[in-house]
């Protein structure tokens, strides 16, 4: 395999990314991050890959960027290597992503889960960014992402104190979509990324930049880029079967085109 500390698999129209170090409860180490990244940035390359799924073990998504790494990590070589910086290329995917969370999703593991598109969690997932603990604080996007999720109230009491959250409180609080018994996490996921991944895939794509830009722009410019995307989409084949699919009480038989 060409990965050391991942399993790849597409099902379907899902690729699968699942990370697998589990005696460091799936650490985020350098070497995750460039096949992470790679893994993703293939899957998206793949016209045969509609919608990703990110996922972790039972015990853990991940608990976090690697300690031991780090702990032999110096500001400069840090500033020089764009320490972190790496993990922005998953941002630049452009089909959606949804993150499969169970147990520990912590620090790293948190921002990572939220660089995703959706969260779905099992009942035992536990959400933090206990970086402060460590004398450091969030480097991939937790001072930024949470407090857009869950709002300042929340996303500042967990950065200042280190605390977990539990599944419940992270539904209640807006980071996450769904949770799920912890038998079914998985399952859940992936039927709802085949859900996903069959829909028409350029309006998937367009989706995400919509979404995205409710977070960049300003209201006025989000609505403008939404409709020109809107706009634009009538060109696709399948938005004609979309709509001739209604009209004839039958299910849609997209083409990604
Ligand atoms: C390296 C880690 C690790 C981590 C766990 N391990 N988390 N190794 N980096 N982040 C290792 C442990 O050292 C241990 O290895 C094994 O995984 C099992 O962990 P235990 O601690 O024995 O398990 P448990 O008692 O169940 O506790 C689970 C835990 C705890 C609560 C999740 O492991 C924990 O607090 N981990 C650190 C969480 C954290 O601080 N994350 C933020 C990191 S900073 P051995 O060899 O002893 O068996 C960060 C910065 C983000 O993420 C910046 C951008 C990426």
């Amino acid at each position: 395999a060409p990965y050391d500390t991942i399993l790849v698999e597409r099902r379907g129209r899902v690729g699968l990314v699942t990370l697998n170090r589990p005696k460091a409860l799936n650490a985020l180490n350098r070497r995750v991050m460039h096949e992470v990244t790679h893994a993703a940035a293939a899957f998206d390359a793949d016209p045969e890959v509609g919608c990703l799924v990110i996922t972790g073990s039972e015990r853990a998504f991940a608990a976090g960027a690697d300690i031991k790494e780090m702990a032999e990590a110096d500001a400069i070589a840090m500033y020089m290597e764009d320490g972190f910086g790496g993990w922005m290329a998953l941002t630049r995917v452009r089909k959606p992503i949804v993150a499969a969370v169970s147990g520990f999703a912590l620090g790293g593991g948190c921002e990572l889960a939220m660089m995703c598109d959706m969260i779905i969690a099992s009942d035992t997932a536990k959400f933090g960014q206990p970086e402060i603990k460590l004398g450091i604080i969030p480097g991939i996007g937790g001072s930024q992402r949470l407090i857009r999720a869950v709002g300042k109230a929340k996303a500042t009491d967990l950065c200042l104190t280190g605390r977990m959250m539990d599944a419940q409180e992270a539904e209640r609080s807006g980071l996450v979509a769904r949770v799920v018994p912890a038998g079914d996490f998985m399952a859940e996921a992936m039927k709802t990324a085949e859900a996903i991944a069959a829909m028409s895939l350029p309006a998937l794509m367009a989706l995400k930049e919509c979404l995205g830009r409710a977070d960049e722009a300003s209201l006025a410019e989000g609505l403008l880029f939404e409709r020109r995307a809107i706009q634009a989409l009538f060109a696709t084949a399948d938005r004609r079967e979309g709509m001739a699919a209604f009209v004839e009480k039958r299910a849609p038989n997209f083409t990604h085109r």
